[in-house]
C-alpha cells in the first residue's frame, strides 16, 4: 500500500468565482458564481502525493452565505478533520465573504491540522482563470502539517484572523495590512515569513455543541458611524425587531457620531450587545476612559460580528 496515499486531503468545495461560469469568454467579467461542481475543478491539476477526497456543501455566491452555510460547514470540517488519515482540509470559496468564514472556522474549531481556504477573482471557464493555481497551492499547503485555518490565493498565505479582502478588482485582492501575509507558496512549497499576530477578544467561545444546538444564532447587526447618521436605522430596528446585539464601526479609533451613539446607549440600556470597532481597515480601537461599550481590539467589524454573536451563544 502506498502510505502517502492513505493519508488525505478532503475538499469541501461551496461555490465562488472559482467555481464560476461565464456564458460568453468575449465578456468573462460576466460570469455566474457557483456554477461547476467541485470534481470539474480538480481536473487538470498536477497529482497530488496525498489521496483526495472531495465533497460539494453548497454552491453558492458567497455574498448570500448565512448561519445555515456556517453550521454546514463548521459541521463538515469537524467531521474530517476528526478522521485519523486526514492530513488537512481545503475550503474553496467564494472571495467576498471569505475573511468571515475564514474568521468563523478559526474561532470554532481552532484546528491542530490545516485548514485552507481557497478562492479565485476569474471564473472557471475563463482562460487565464487563477483557479486552478491557487487551489493546487492550497492543496500543497494543507499537506504540510501546519495547524490552523489559513487563506491562500496568488501565492500568499494569511493567517485567518488577520486577512481583509481589500480590492474588488485585482487577482490578490487580500491584505494583511502592514505585517503583510505569513507565508508565501513557491513551486508547492510554504516559506513562513512570520508567526501570526495573537487575537486579543477576551469573550466567551461556544463549543461546536453548543453552536449547533442553537437555533436561529442570535442576531447581530454592524452600523457605521457617518457624517449626518442620526441613529434613526438603530432605533428603528430597536423598536421593530431588537437584535441581540449592535457592532458598530466607528471613525478613527472608534468614535461615535454622539446621535449614533446616543441611540446605542440606548439599545444598550434595552439589553443589546454594543461593540465598538473602527471603520479604518487596520489599526483596530484602543481602549478609552469613558467608554460605556465593550470594543473589539484589532477586530474588524464582520470579525467583531462573528465574535459577539458567538459569545452570545456560550454557554454562562
Ligand atoms: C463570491 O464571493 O462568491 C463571488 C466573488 C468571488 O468569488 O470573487
Amino acid at each position: 500500500m502506498n502510505e502517502k496515499k492513505n493519508k488525505k486531503v478532503v475538499v469541501l468545495a461551496t461555490g465562488g468565482t472559482i467555481a464560476g461560469w461565464a456564458s460568453d469568454l468575449n465578456a468573462p467579467h460576466h460570469y455566474q458564481a457557483g456554477q461547476i461542481g467541485v470534481g470539474q475543478l480538480l481536473e487538470g491539476l498536477k497529482e497530488s502525493p496525498h489521496g483526495i477526497v472531495s465533497e460539494q456543501l453548497a454552491q453558492m455566491d458567497s455574498k448570500d452565505a448565512d448561519h445555515d452555510f456556517w453550521r454546514c460547514l463548521a459541521q463538515r470540517c469537524d467531521y474530517w478533520l476528526a478522521q485519523p488519515n486526514v492530513i488537512g482540509l481545503v475550503v474553496t470559496h467564494g472571495t467576498d465573504t471569505l475573511e468571515e468564514s475564514a474568521y468563523f472556522l478559526q474561532a470554532v474549531l481552532q484546528p491542530r491540522k490545516p485548514v485552507v481556504l481557497t478562492c479565485a477573482m476569474r471564473a472557471a471557464n475563463d482562460p487565464h482563470s487563477d483557479g486552478p493555481g491557487n487551489l493546487q497551492d492550497a492543496l500543497a499547503l494543507a499537506g504540510t502539517g501546519n495547524a490552523g485555518v489559513m487563506v491562500v490565493c496568488a501565492s500568499d498565505v494569511h493567517a485567518a484572523h488577520e486577512v481583509q479582502k481589500v480590492h474588488s478588482l485585482r487577482l490578490n485582492p487580500f491584505s494583511s495590512g502592514d505585517l503583510g501575509p505569513i507565508g508565501q507558496m513557491k513551486d508547492g512549497q510554504f516559506k513562513r515569513l512570520r508567526h501570526p499576530t495573537r487575537v486579543h477578544w477576551p469573550e466567551p467561545l461556544p463549543t461546536l455543541r453548543d453552536l449547533l444546538e442553537h437555533q436561529p444564532w442570535p442576531q447581530v447587526h454592524v452600523v457605521m458611524s457617518h457624517a449626518g447618521n442620526d441613529g434613526s436605522v438603530v432605533r428603528a430596528m430597536q423598536a421593530l425587531d431588537p437584535p441581540a446585539g449592535w457592532v458598530v464601526a466607528g471613525t478613527g479609533n472608534g468614535t461615535l457620531h454622539r446621535a449614533l451613539q446616543e441611540a446605542l446607549e440606548q439599545a444598550q440600556r434595552q439589553g443589546a450587545r454594543v461593540v465598538r470597532t473602527s471603520r479604518c481597515p487596520w489599526g483596530g480601537v484602543q481602549s478609552r476612559a469613558d467608554d460605556v461599550f465593550s470594543h473589539a481590539g484589532q477586530l474588524t467589524a464582520v470579525q467583531a460580528r462573528v465574535a459577539l454573536m458567538l459569545a452570545l451563544m456560550a454557554k454562562k
